[in-house]
């Protein structure tokens, strides 16, 4: 890895790779996540010019157990306010030698825009691009699932909620699929799903009450309001009816089943306060499995060799 901006196109040695070296940072006696001289003296930027709890917070701390300098750009109050250019925040924050732009951005595609950008000594990863891709939560989750499940190959997964404006829901749906998920169900009303999502790999369900059937893991999403026509914005109360899980419809499940949502959670619209906070809930381990894959991501970015397609993004072709 150089850049990190998508699970698209990345192998199965890779995404077990980042998997492995997630594992290997945390001490399992303790459950703590151990602190380690790999970015010593290396400075990572985070650049977020969207809102974040859990992504900014573990990225931080990622940086930090590696022994990084961090520095956390406030965008509303940089000279971004002031009309200055992505481009001129970009060669300002170089000129104080950074080594890694960790970036959020609500237009799909600026990560790869800014890794077409930055000197070649900068990394970049994508933490979350408009609705394209969240590569570093897709990946949290998958360790969050290996750790409970052990092996992807028998396992059913039904994502659930706002597939159209979800870059989770893509991301995870590549990394499923590539480390060999049995089916990936997307469970959404149709104004919620992309157009040909089948052609991802997917079984599309509308009934969410035939989609959860027997499936092994269960992962939520959120109403993204802030990506939303109002037109098509739902009544909340009447999406919580249809696609909300409630205890009810987690019933419908594998009776080890467990439940997941990357947050912040919308409790009572997209899930039941019973259900987020009962026992099948993964929720914390989400955001505690943040840290260690961060670190990984961030570890293997920093020592690693572009991958072919970041070397095409590179030479622009
Ligand atoms: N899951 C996620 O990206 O959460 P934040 O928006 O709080 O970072």
């Amino acid at each position: 890895l150089k850049h990190y901006l998508t699970t698209e196109g990345l192998s199965r040695e890779i995404l077990t790779e980042i998997l492995d070296t997630a594992d290997s940072f945390v001490d399992m006696g303790e459950q703590q996540v151990k602190k380690v001289p790999l970015l010593r003296g290396k400075t990572v930027v985070n650049l977020f010019f969207e809102s974040s709890t859990r992504t900014l917070s573990t990225f931080e701390l990622a940086a930090k157990r590696l022994s990084a300098d961090v520095l956390n750009l406030n965008i509303s109050t940089s000279s971004t306010s002031k009309g200055e250019t992505l481009k001129d925040t970009l060669m300002t924050l170089e000129a104080m030698h950074s080594d890694m732009f960790v970036v959020r951005h609500s237009d799909s595609g600026a990560a790869h825009f800014i890794a077409e950008h930055v000197t070649p000594k900068v990394a970049v990863i994508n933490a979350g691009d408009g609705r394209h891709a969240h590569p570093t939560q897709a990946m949290l989750d998958m360790l969050t699932i290996r750790r409970h499940k052990g092996d992807f190959a028998p396992l059913t997964v039904a994502i659930v909620g706002d597939i159209l404006h979800s870059r989770v829901a893509r991301s995870q749906i590549h990394a499923l699929r590539t480390l060999g998920a049995a089916e990936i169900r997307v469970i959404a009303p149709q104004t919620l799903l992309p157009r040909h999502i089948e052609a991802l790999g997917v079984r599309v369900f509308t009934d969410m009450e035939q989609g959860m059937k027997d499936v092994d893991v269960v992962m939520m999403l959120r109403l993204q309001k802030e990506r939303m026509n109002s037109a098509l914005l739902p009544s909340e109360s009447e999406f919580y009816k249809l696609y909300g899980l409630s205890e009810e419809k987690l019933a419908l499940a594998h009776p080890e089943a467990v439940v997941m949502h990357p947050g912040p959670i919308n409790r009572g619209v997209e899930i039941a306060s019973s259900v987020a906070d009962g026992p099948r809930s993964l929720i914390l381990d989400q955001v505690t499995n943040g840290i260690a894959v961060r670190m990984a991501v961030m570890s293997m970015s920093m020592s690693g060799q572009a991958t072919e397609k970041q070397l095409q993004l590179k030479s622009g072709e």
